[in-house]
């Protein structure tokens, strides 16, 4: 299947130094028949470790989400990445990482062929809609992507940081996404 054929040259991966310092490329998890996909930053020390992404305190608010506002679990929509590597100290991907992995991301999506995509914080954001617009003047409305449309909300570690404010944002984008996957156009 194509889609392991995918996974398996990205676990060999060294298109970037990123590839020195991981434990597990962390391509990603779930349905790769999903009509829903999220695609969030790069893995972080927790996801480096256990090979899949969002395993940590943002995973958890995002599975809290995903189960409360659309009624599913992380087997049942997939979830990747920008960046399949851990960046040190988690600092952020550097533009060359971003492209060198940006190939696995866009095969991803072209074998999911999801309706509704929903980036998580700016990075997954900005690279789909190719825009340099930051996530607070985007989100709140869905874009056309592909066959469906992008749902742009903010990266669950943002969210938990900035309180219930951001929580309830991140749940109204949720919503949205759901209304899209029910009624698509
Ligand atoms: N943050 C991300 O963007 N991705 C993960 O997998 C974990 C934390």
């Amino acid at each position: 299947m194509a889609f392991e054929a995918l996974r398996s040259e990205a676990l060999g991966c060294v298109r970037c130094t990123l590839s020195k310092g991981r434990t597990q490329v962390v391509f990603g998890v779930g349905d790769p028949h999903a009509d829903l996909m999220f695609v969030g930053e790069a893995p972080g020390r927790e996801e480096d470790l256990a090979g899949e992404p969002f395993v940590g305190r943002s995973g958890k608010l995002l599975d809290r989400l995903m189960q409360e506002e659309l009624g599913m679990d992380r087997s049942q929509c997939y979830i990747a990445n920008v960046v399949k590597c851990r960046p040190p100290d988690n600092r952020d991907p550097a533009p060359g990482e971003i492209e060198a992995c940006r190939p696995y991301l866009e095969a991803q999506i072209d074998l999911i062929d999801p309706l509704v995509v929903v980036t998580l914080g700016n990075f997954a954001a900005r690279l789909l809609l190719d825009t340099t617009q930051g996530i607070n003047a985007l989100r709140g409305k869905p874009y056309p992507f592909r066959r469906g449309q992008l749902v742009p909300t903010y990266h669950p570690a943002y969210a938990l940081r900035s309180g219930g404010q951001g929580v309830a944002e991140m749940r109204a984008d949720f919503i949205r996404a759901k209304r899209l996957l029910a009624r698509p156009t």
